[in-house]
């Protein structure tokens, strides 16, 4: 499964993503359509790339992209509902229905830490915002996400990227 940075030429990709990370419990909750109305919904993709944004997108061997993660800083007044700190990038990971299961999520999450430590990134923490009930926090909390806080229905959690998950 070949992991590589998300660019540009994604973008259309990551709100698909996006919309999965919305509709995670299998319910069409949200449309594409509205996403992209949402002011809320649209910060996390809005201009992407943007300075300080990163991301990964894994591939099947025959190129097709199968799930995406990427981080973004968001400033104290627009916050994602994840929102720790302005200098704290907040993730958003999703894979494509059919290819859940099979490992691509751990290695995304893996290899979007990983991006994080690096430059130009280089940044100390990450933060997500993962809804009640939703079983990814599993995936989190086995790569050292600490919950921080909650917002509304959904836990805040935080990872410092620089501490070696024991
Ligand atoms: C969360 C998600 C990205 C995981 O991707 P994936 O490719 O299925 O994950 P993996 O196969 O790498 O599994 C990783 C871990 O996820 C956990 N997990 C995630 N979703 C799960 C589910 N629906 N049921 C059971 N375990 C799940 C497991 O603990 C698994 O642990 P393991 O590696 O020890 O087996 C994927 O289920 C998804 O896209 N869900 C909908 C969107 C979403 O919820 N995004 C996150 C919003 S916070």
């Amino acid at each position: 499964m070949p992991l590589r940075p998300a660019i540009a030429r994604d973008t259309d990709f990551l709100w698909r993503v996006l919309l999965e990370a919305y509709n995670w419990n299998g319910e069409q909750r949200f449309t594409l359509e509205q996403l992209v109305a949402d002011p809320y919904a649209a910060r996390y993709l809005v201009g992407w790339p943007r300075r300080g944004d990163f991301g990964v997108v894994d591939e099947t061997d025959a190129g097709e992209p199968v799930g995406a993660a990427w981080a973004r800083c968001l400033p104290e007044d627009e916050p994602g509902y994840g929102f720790v700190a302005p200098d704290v990038p907040e993730l958003t990971l999703g894979v494509l229905p059919g290819q859940r299961g099979r490992g691509h999520g751990r290695a995304l999450m893996e290899a979007l830490i990983r991006a994080a430590g690096e430059r130009p990134a280089s940044v100390d923490r990450l933060s997500l915002s993962v809804e009640d009930g939703n079983p990814a926090v599993r995936l989190y909390t086995s790569l050292g996400f600490t919950r921080v806080g909650r917002n509304g229905g959904s836990e805040t959690m935080l990872l410092d990227v620089r501490t070696p998950n024991p």
